[in-house]
């Protein structure tokens, strides 16, 4: 039996500044009272911290921001870095990363195989210090389709049986950059990723450090095998819990408009791109900002380890190529 009682978000302290709408019961929340054009006051920022904290996902509407205040309104949480490590950044503003409807058709050929939990991922979990939350802001929206939902890996992690948690919270992963299983990588995905080769080993289950929350830090795009397992042992194991991360009653599914920010705490979260736009005829453009993450570290108090590549690091002038 699952135990989601567990992780229900416990309560805090009520904010004062902006007002918090939750839009499930175990992850999501909608934030109003505050204007992101503007320079937000400290107290407002900690307030929309705790609301991430808890919620792990919250979500903006009615925010025409322009680059350079999407990069100012993510300052205020912490270090924006180049866009992507891999897939570069939007040309003039080198921490804006571009999600265009169409970006995946320069990276790989042929059809995925559709699995329940294809296209899942955490963002850039490769680098061995995977971002600490990702900032998306909504600029060209299908009239209908497009919606992107998250899952929250510590509801996950606790919905696991206490006998596969005790054995999950022993394991680490490889994960790397990869086509989605069945699709072959195109010249330009394995140029940029040899030109930025990125492997790193994560626990299983990570601990968030302000809350001691443990997470199940799995990332189907990214987690190909279980470090210390026989092939079919990882792949069934993984394949369990990728399966058990994507259960509708751990997700919250986001309606798009032009104007709309989810703002995620990458450590505590998977999302899925949606799949339903490349069926439909309208366009739909993104803009995303990842805040530098530090090194997870697992129930046993050891760190992620980096098997290739730099860690990846607030933007600078000299890191933005
Ligand atoms: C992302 O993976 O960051 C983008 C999600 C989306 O396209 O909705």
């Amino acid at each position: 039996m699952s135990t989601l009682a567990v992780a229900t978000p416990a309560p805090n302290a009520e904010p004062r500044h902006i007002g918090v709408h939750p839009l499930t019961g175990l992850i999501g929340a909608e934030i109003s009272g505050v204007d992101l054009t503007q320079p937000l006051d400290a107290a407002v920022v900690d307030e929309i911290k705790a609301a991430l904290l808890k919620w792990k996902v919250v979500f903006f509407r009615d925010q025409p921001l322009t680059h350079d205040q999407h990069v100012a309104f993510a300052s205020a949480f912490g270090a924006p870095t180049v866009g992507h490590p891999v897939f570069g950044f939007v040309e003039g503003h080198p921490q804006v990363y571009s999600v265009a409807r169409d970006r995946f058709a320069e990276r790989h050929v042929g059809e995925p195989l559709i699995r329940p939990w294809t296209g899942w991922h955490t963002d850039v979990t490769a680098a061995v210090n995977p971002p600490a939350a990702s900032i998306l802001r909504g600029v060209d929206i299908p009239p209908y389709g497009g919606d992107t939902l998250w899952t929250n890996l510590a509801v996950a992690y606790q919905g696991l049986s206490e006998t596969l948690r005790a054995f999950v919270d022993t394991l680490r992963g490889v994960h790397y950059f990869s086509p989605p299983e069945g699709q072959e990588a195109t010249e330009s995905f394995i140029k940029k990723n040899q030109a930025r080769p990125l492997v790193s080993e994560h626990p299983l289950v990570s601990v968030i450090p302000e809350s001691g929350e443990r997470v199940l830090f799995v990332s189907p795009s990214f987690l190909k095998r279980v470090t210390g397992l026989h092939p079919r042992e990882s792949q069934q194991l993984l394949e369990l819990l990728f399966e058990h991360i994507a259960r509708p009653e751990y997700t919250v599914r986001f309606r798009w408009q032009p104007g709309s920010i989810a703002f995620w705490d990458n450590r505590a979260t998977a999302h899925l791109a949606p799949r339903d736009i490349f069926s439909l005829d309208f366009n739909r453009q993104l803009y995303r900002i990842t805040l530098r993450g530090e090194v997870p570290v697992g129930v046993d108090g050891r760190p992620s380890t980096a098997i290739k590549g730099d860690p990846f690091e607030a933007y600078t002038p000299s890191n933005a190529h």
